[in-house]
């Protein structure tokens, strides 16, 4: 993939972002989702790829647009696998709270794990603790361990979890051992980026979220440099078979780095549409300009860049044709 590409997709989730933000607040989280969902589609027809949604809205019957399989891209330049999250956090964008973001990863055709929509359990930590610790372990094994390699001590930990009652025995592991908590409302893609920011303050990312957000989570941290370790968290006989069909043999198993994002030449975009841990949300300028926030990654370089624009929307077309 040619570096450029990285630019021409932070376009397409600036797009969204801009789309989903005039529903800030208002309560209606499938307008939210719409609105980033057909900017997202729109835009992508722009972009020199020859894509193939292997993480999107859901199956072909579910999902209007950017289902799986479904093929993005003018159709010129390299084949590649695309997930997406148009609006990351719909709830958050109806509630008019933190962390949402309209989220894509591209990487070289084969490289993306198609992950079922299911619960995955997640292990994530940024570069000081990357290769060093396993979501095999208890979890209080793991504070204290990421604690010593920290040289912190564990009540200076800062634990990162969904703020759910099936992490219930979680909490009060973390709780008893002592860490700090900062619970999160929804969107753990940011979740389990925000421990590769010193800036976020946050150790490490614990706890179950969806797969699909899993893969663009881990996408994301290996431009970053730290790691997710993921395992699927098949409910019924049938989100077991699910996984089968979509390839993954076992469904049980550790899934690593290597197994979400199978080669260094990935590109990973978020831009903010409520503010976050890391990067800022839409902020409307006067009624005809409004500012996003965006970070656009390579792995293969490991460049962060953050991107600021500042966009004149009467001139952006797709934005009002996509609506
Ligand atoms: P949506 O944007 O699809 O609403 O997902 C938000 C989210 O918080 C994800 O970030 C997370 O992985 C998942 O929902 C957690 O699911 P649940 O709300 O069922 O705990």
């Amino acid at each position: 993939m040619e570096r450029e590409l990285a630019l021409e997709i932070v376009r397409v989730t600036e797009l969204a972002a801009l789309a989903s933000a005039p529903w800030m607040g208002r309560g209606d989280k499938n307008a939210a989702d719409g609105a980033a969902t057909s900017a997202m589609r729109a835009m992508f027809d722009t972009v020199s790829v020859q894509g193939t949604v292997v993480i999107g809205e859901g199956e072909m019957d579910e999902a209007p647009m950017l289902y799986i399989g479904e093929r993005v891209g003018s159709g010129n330049g390299p084949e590649v696998d695309v997930a997406v999250d148009p609006l990351e956090g719909t709830e958050i964008v109806a509630k008019g709270l933190n962390n949402a973001m309209s989220v894509i990863a591209v990487a070289n055709k084969g490289n993306l794990l198609h992950a079922p929509d299911m619960y995955m359990e997640k292990l994530a930590f940024g570069p000081e603790l990357a290769g060093k610790l396993s979501l095999t372990d208890p979890l209080e094994t793991t504070l204290r361990r990421s604690a010593d390699l920290l040289n912190k001590k564990v009540s200076d930990l800062t634990v990162m979890i969904l703020d759910r009652p099936r992490h219930e025995a979680m909490i009060k592991t973390l709780r008893k051992v002592g860490v700090r908590i900062k619970f999160l409302s929804d969107g753990d893609v940011a979740g389990a980026m925000a421990p590769a920011f010193p800036e976020a303050g946050i150790d490490l990312y614990v706890g179950s979220g969806g797969a699909p957000e899993g893969v663009l989570a881990a996408a994301a941290l290996k431009c970053l440099g730290g790691e997710l370790q993921g395992r699927l968290m098949p409910s019924n006989a049938d989100e077991y078979s699910r996984c089968i069909r979509m390839g993954i043999e076992d469904p049980y198993r550790i899934l690593t780095m290597e197994d979400m994002v199978g080669s260094e030449d990935v590109i990973f975009a978020a831009t903010g549409v409520t503010p976050g841990e890391f990067i800022g949300g839409v902020r409307y300028l006067s009624e005809q300009r409004a500012e996003t926030h965006s970070i656009v990654m390579r792995a293969k370089t490991r460049t962060i860049r953050f991107i600021r624009s500042l966009h004149y929307l009467p001139n952006k077309a797709l934005l009002q044709t996509s609506r």
